[in-house]
């Protein structure tokens, strides 16, 4: 067990801990409000829209849309909560699926369904949420995340039906694909096709209000594996211009047919190998035999625990130059590697205890995306993987987006405990302790059951929400891992 972050008393206790374990996170040693100067309350440009301040709301699903993939009442109380967070730049509310053949699960948002009707829903929300409780939503930027799961698809209960750029050597194995069927590979036919369903989706987006569409080039789903692809024949795969053609054809079809709507990509900006449990821990998948490793974005192939990210910062480069206003760096898979992608205290059902302090986690996204900004300057980015620290994470934020390491900062699971994180931090109320997120994870283990996502230790709405508060507590059980406030 590594020292929980509750147990450090001062900014001062964590950064010596820090140190000793080689994750030199950058601490403020107290919570700035704006009044007080903080650099998370400077505004900032994006594509020539002014955006309030530092902090952005990261894309979180809740598996809770209606079947035929319209928002529901807990969906657009996500969105609701999004808005009332303080947070100036909202990057994407959650993943929706252009295709549903690409929905990751039967309840995801899915383009074509939830139409624009569908869409302005959402963006209203948001926009009116933020109005009612911060005033204005002039500086208020929204974007809406567009995707297919690729690999994770599972449009219906039925389970998973993949949709693969490519017949991975580890990753078909672990994920129940079958390395000699060639059904489940997409066809260069089917990514043109793909590709309209992004134009349309965007083209809806546009019409009702959303100034900005993302890109979702993360995550393992199916346009970061194109990013991988070298095993690929054809004009979607093979060499860095062939693996990257989906994501600039992408870019280029939005930006030529939509005129006006800003384009974001969210990049895992580096991986490594798929992990699994074995025994009561977590390993590599045993890979040796694929050395080199050519399976992978923003890795190494000699040495694929490591990252290399001259790839990915030649793809930022593409992606600035092709007009892309924007980047939401994150990292790994939350299905092979969540330990590098969502730094926990506790795993998800289907992960593994933490292999390293969750400490290291955040820094290596933190110092990753600090090398990606000195090397793209021009481009602005978000970073990920922050809620681990908890109380001191604005600590963080400020320190780093004052040294330039980052633009804005992003939130994901604490905005899922703590919505008002942002708002307090900036008025300089102090922060309520008992909602910060403590990384137990129950909100990425219900939907790994089919079950709706959300703070079920922490947000009373999903302690009361029956059957699914009790169905998680049993599963937490039954893995020996009942932990709770
Ligand atoms: C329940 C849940 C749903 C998520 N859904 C999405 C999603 O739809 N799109 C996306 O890009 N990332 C998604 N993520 C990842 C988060 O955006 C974020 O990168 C991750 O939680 C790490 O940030 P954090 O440490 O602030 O939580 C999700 C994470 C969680 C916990
Ligand atoms: S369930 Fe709540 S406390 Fe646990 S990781 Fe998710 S947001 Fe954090």
């Amino acid at each position: 067990m590594y020292p929980r972050i509750a147990r450090f008393r001062t900014a001062d206790d964590l950064r010596a801990h820090c140190r000793t374990i080689s994750a030199p996170i950058p601490l403020d040693d107290t919570i700035l409000s704006a009044a007080e100067g903080s650099p998370l309350a400077a505004p900032i440009t994006i594509g020539g829209r002014r955006v309030g301040n530092r902090w952005c709301i990261h894309p979180m699903e809740g598996w809770d849309a209606s079947a035929d993939g319209q928002p529901t009442d807990t969906l657009l109380r996500r969105w609701q909560r999004f808005g009332e967070s303080g947070a100036k730049l909202i990057w994407g509310g959650e993943a929706v699926a252009v295709l549903a053949e690409g929905r990751a699960n039967p309840n995801q948002l899915l383009a074509g369904a939830c139409g624009r009707e569908g869409f302005a829903r959402l963006l209203e929300t948001v926009q009116t949420a933020h109005r009612e409780r911060h005033g204005t939503a002039d500086d208020l930027l929204v974007a809406l995340q567009l995707t297919h799961s690729g690999r994770f698809s599972k449009p219906t209960s039925a389970g998973r039906q993949p949709r693969i750029a490519y017949h991975h050597p580890l990753l078909d194995a672990r994920h129940g694909v079958d390395p000699h069927d060639q059904a489940c590979v997409l066809t260069d036919d089917d990514v043109e096709r793909l590709i309209d369903a992004y134009v349309s989706a965007a083209r809806d987006a546009a019409a009702v209000g959303f100034e900005m569409v993302d890109l979702k080039a993360c995550h393992g789903y199916l346009v970061h594996e194109f990013l991988s692809a070298r095993r690929r024949p054809g004009r979607f795969g093979g060499d860095f211009g062939g693996r990257t053609r989906l994501l600039r054809t992408l870019v280029e079809r939005v930006r030529a047919e939509c005129p006006g709507l800003m384009i974001g990509v969210r990049l895992s900006l580096f991986d490594t190998v798929p992990w699994h449990k074995v025994g009561d821990h977590g390993e590599p998948f045993p890979f040796p035999v694929a050395i080199p490793y050519d399976c992978g974005f923003g890795v190494d192939e000699q040495h694929p625990l490591r990252a290399d990210l001259a790839e990915p910062i030649a793809l930022l480069e593409l992606l600035r130059d092709l007009g892309v206003v924007s980047v939401n760096l994150s990292a790994g898979s939350p299905y092979t590697v969540p330990h590098i992608q969502r730094p926990a205290a506790f795993p998800p059902s289907d992960g593994y205890p933490p292999p390293e302090d969750p400490l290291v986690g955040v820094w290596r996204q933190i110092e990753a995306a600090a090398r990606a900004k000195a090397a793209v300057p021009g481009l602005v980015m978000v970073g990920s993987g922050y809620t681990y620290l908890q109380e001191y994470v604005a600590h963080a934020a400020q320190a780093v987006v004052r040294a330039g390491w980052i633009d804005i900062v992003g939130l994901g699971r604490m905005v899922l405990s703590y919505p008002e994180l942002p708002a307090d931090a900036l008025a300089g109320t102090t922060l309520a302790r008992t909602s910060i997120c403590r990384t137990f994870s129950d909100c990425t283990t219900a939907p790994r059951h089919g079950l709706r996502s959300g703070c079920y230790p922490l947000d009373d709405f999903y302690k009361q929400l029956e059957p699914e508060a009790s169905r998680v507590k049993a599963l937490k059980a039954a893995a020996g891992s009942h932990r709770g406030p």
